[in-house]
């Protein structure tokens, strides 16, 4: 079982390139299934749920080349519509070729996701909305059976509550569906603008109406497309917050500052200095952080992808804070790892309280999932001495080369077997 030793205190100082973002390649990658050209694309990081959905596009029958810089994916022999539990089970966003398998294909049997160590995630705002496009389902044995005999309909969709999966599930079926959708109550994030970006590049007909209404009108077929994922907003945030916990002086380059403005807002009030350039953000740690209370929420609100993260450094601030996670119901895994580091942290349902001035102590450690372990990856740089942290399969599933990245700007980390 592989690990991570660290030993802090560090202090981090230089520069850190972002990676290109998970959560907005995994919705392109199944969008691709729409084509039965050749798709290119570039700046997918190199990480575990990446590797999973590639893997699940093959035995759906995409070809795919990875030459390293770019991939590419051939999807012009029939395609197979069976998305297997093993695959699924590890990666919940395999759910997301449903949508697009049944707008190409009319039909698709799917496993469903399971939970996670945050939560159960349902896909019943999924299922639902893609019932309005005229798609009949049976759950069986933990898959979706669902089919389309008469095609995907065009329909206006009310999401009941914001989901970035079920919109972007729905966005990808609605654009070979007969006729006009209008889905509202949208969720917005960048990753969905990225995805939005790149089918309209493939020729789909995609416009935002209103703040969180999308109307697309259906097309016949799609285009070849050369496309460049957008960089990760929350790989950028985690290394933010880690230069604002560790009185460090870092340059996070190849990101656009605006896309993460709630964030750079947050630790400006907790103390850190920031410079935003075009392309890159400056940040040097404060001695002093101040307390701050925060609650996640849909994008533009604080992302619950970083509240974890968030909650390491208000540990070290003047004095208590409270963190409310909105988003999903069991998301504080990390607090009793963080408990066993000295921190001095009380969940009283949805709402965690972190006393201030915490001097963390090293320790071994378990993550749980992938927010989670960075987290302690974090709160070990600010220990003195040495932390083991285990199960670090979660943090592979979503952080390009960290422990190379943290190295490069002073850290003392490796990776133990
Ligand atoms: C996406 O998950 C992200 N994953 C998550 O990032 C992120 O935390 C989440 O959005 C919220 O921003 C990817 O993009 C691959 P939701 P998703 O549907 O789409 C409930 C990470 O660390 N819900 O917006 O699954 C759900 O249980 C991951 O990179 C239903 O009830 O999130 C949750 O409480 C973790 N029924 C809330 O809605 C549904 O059908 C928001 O979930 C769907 C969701």
């Amino acid at each position: 079982m592989k690990k991570l030793e660290v030993f802090g205190v560090a202090k981090l100082k230089g520069q850190i390139r972002i990676s290109g973002s998970k959560n907005a390649s995994l919705p392109i990658l199944a969008a691709t299934l729409l084509s039965d050209k050749i798709i290119s694309l570039r700046n997918l990081p190199k990480v575990k749920d990446i590797e999973t959905m590639i893997l699940l596009l093959k035995s759906l029958g995409s070809i795919v080349d990875d030459n390293k810089k770019k991939i590419t994916i051939k999807n012009n022999k029939q395609s197979k519509t069976f998305a297997a539990y093993s695959l699924v089970k590890t990666m919940r966003a395999g759910i997301l070729v449903l949508g697009p398998l049944l707008a190409k294909f009319g039909k698709a049997k799917v496993s469903l996701p399971g939970g996670c160590a945050i939560g159960t995630r349902p896909v019943d705002i999924h299922l639902k909305a893609l019932s309005k496009l005229g798609v009949k389902y049976k759950i069986i044995q933990g898959y979706v059976h669902a089919d389309a005999p008469k095609g995907l309909i065009g329909a206006n969709i009310k999401f009941p509550k914001i989901s970035v999966g079920a919109t972007e599930n729905l966005i990808i079926a609605a654009c070979l569906a007969k006729g006009k959708t209008v889905l509202s109550n949208c969720a917005i994030e960048p990753e969905i603008e990225d995805l939005i970006n790149f089918l309209i590049k493939m020729g789909c007909n995609i416009k935002w109406t209103s703040k969180r209404t999308i109307k697309i009108e259906g097309v016949a077929k799609v285009n070849e497309l050369n496309y460049q994922v957008m960089p990760d907003r929350i790989e950028a945030g985690t290394y933010l917050i880690a230069a604002a916990l560790t009185e460090g002086n870092l340059k996070v380059t190849g990101i656009d500052p605006k896309i993460i403005s709630t964030e750079i807002n947050i630790l400006k009030k907790v103390g850190a200095k920031i410079i935003q350039k075009k392309n890159e953000i400056l940040i040097k740690g404060s001695k002093k952080i101040k307390s701050i209370n925060i609650k996640t929420s849909p994008y533009p609100g604080f992302p619950t992808d970083l509240q974890a993260q968030m909650m390491v450094l208000l540990c070290k601030a003047n004095k208590k804070s409270y963190i409310k996670e909105e988003i999903f119901e069991n998301r504080f895994m990390h607090v009793a790892e963080l408990n066993r580091m000295g921190a001095k942290i009380s969940i009283n349902g949805n709402k965690a309280t972190i006393e201030g001035n915490i001097k963390f102590e090293a320790a071994e450690l378990m993550a749980t999932d992938l927010r989670a372990s960075v987290s302690l990856i974090l709160a070990a740089l600010a220990s003195k001495g040495k932390s083991i942290i285990n199960r670090i399969y979660h943090l592979d599933r979503g952080y390009e080369d960290i422990e190379k990245k943290l190295k490069k700007v002073g850290a003392k980390i490796r990776r133990l077997n």
